[in-house]
């Protein structure tokens, strides 16, 4: 590698040539983890700054002057060049709670970036798998506690890819599912910059899978539908066709734990039977899941009883009948350590 030794820096630091040149890009120096970030205050700075720190080798040079200086001694950084100039963001499905369900190469990209931006949903395992010099920024979005509006988030993500750097966009589940992953992949490519969509495993698939409770079955369903219990029935300006839906063999309904009276009687309204079996699956493929199974008239008092935590799917359809004698998943019995939505209620806001 090239190398040269600043004449006008008042400290020793060892830099390939080629960086003089670079644009707004930087990765994580050789040595970089010696410099004694805690002692800088760089954990406390705001991801702003932080993004502003890491625009330009010359921050970074200054980051490296200082704290050589505050350690009084030469620490032999060696600052390497990216080997791409471009950006790229990854938006990745985390998988449904479980951090195990992620796939590989998503597990792969995110242990590989240099900005993680990960939403309520995900489990801190997975955070945990960063680099530890990568820039992690929390950006929330749960119902009713969003910490950033998407617009803010969506305009950060543009922001860090713009200044080089490999974003994984960590969101709950598959990106493409009620993840806002068009507004972003379309700012994104709005920007000329590149992007990846990784996907990952749905709770829409998984809680039910968890609770054994397969939403397609041979003589009991041969079609499924997922839906946002936002658009509940009744909702002034909503595109859902709940009188449609109400024919669909398995009905998968997301966000919807609030709403469950009033998607029950509306189905039964537009002739589901009232004994259709029905369950409310929340907190699924963790120590914390928990099901409750009832016919689609009786749903709505049994949950009232249980007072389920959301977050949680609803699913109704004959499907839900053959469940019992297929439950397989013993909460109980996932391993410690794999508590994600235990970790994640504790998430600050
Ligand atoms: C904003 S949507 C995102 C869905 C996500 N992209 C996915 O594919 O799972 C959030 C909703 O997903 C459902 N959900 C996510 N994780 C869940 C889990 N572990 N158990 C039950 N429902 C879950 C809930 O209905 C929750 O309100």
């Amino acid at each position: 590698m090239l190398t040269q030794r600043r004449k006008d820096a008042k400290f020793s630091l060892e830099v390939p040539i080629e960086s003089f040149v670079s644009e707004n890009i930087w990765d994580a120096p050789h040595g970089f983890d010696k410099l004694g970030f805690d002692k800088l205050g760089f954990d406390k700075l705001s991801h702003r700054a932080a993004l502003q720190f890491s625009q330009g080798f010359f921050a970074l040079t200054k980051l490296c002057a200082l704290a050589s200086l505050r350690q009084n001694r030469n620490l032999g950084v060696t600052v390497t060049r990216r080997q791409t100039l471009s950006g790229k963001a990854y938006l990745i499905g985390a998988g449904p709670g479980r951090p195990d369900l992620i796939t590989v190469r998503g597990l792969n990209l995110l242990r590989q970036a240099d900005v993680v931006l990960y939403d309520w949903l995900v489990a801190p395992q997975l955070v945990a798998q960063a680099r530890p010099n990568a820039i992690q920024v929390f950006v929330g979005k749960a119902h009713d506690r969003h910490k950033l509006e998407q617009d803010t988030i969506t305009d950060l993500l543009v922001e860090y890819v713009r200044a080089g750097h490999h974003v994984a966009r960590l969101k709950g589940g598959d990106p493409s599912v009620f993840g806002h992953v068009a507004e972003e992949a379309q700012a994104l490519a709005a920007a000329g910059l590149e992007f990846e969509i990784v996907p990952g495993v749905s709770s829409a698939l998984a809680a039910p899978a968890y609770a054994g409770i397969p939403v397609t079955s041979r003589g009991y369903s041969t079609a499924f539908a997922v839906v946002t219990g936002h658009e509940a029935p009744g909702k002034a300006d909503s595109n859902t066709e709940w009188n449609a839906l109400a024919h669909i063999p398995t009905l998968i309904v997301l966000m919807g734990l609030h709403r469950v009276d009033l998607v029950c009687t509306t189905l039964i309204a537009a002739g589901r039977a009232a004994s259709t079996p029905a369950a409310v699956i929340s907190r699924a493929t963790t120590r914390e899941q928990r099901v409750v199974r009832a016919t689609l008239a009786d749903l709505p008092a049994a949950l009232h009883a249980a007072n389920l935590p959301t977050p949680a799917i609803l699913i109704i359809g004959e499907v839900v009948g053959l469940g019992a004698a297929l439950e397989w998943f013993v909460p109980s019995l996932v391993e410690e350590g794999f508590e994600a939505f235990e970790q994640i209620e504790q998430r600050e806001l």
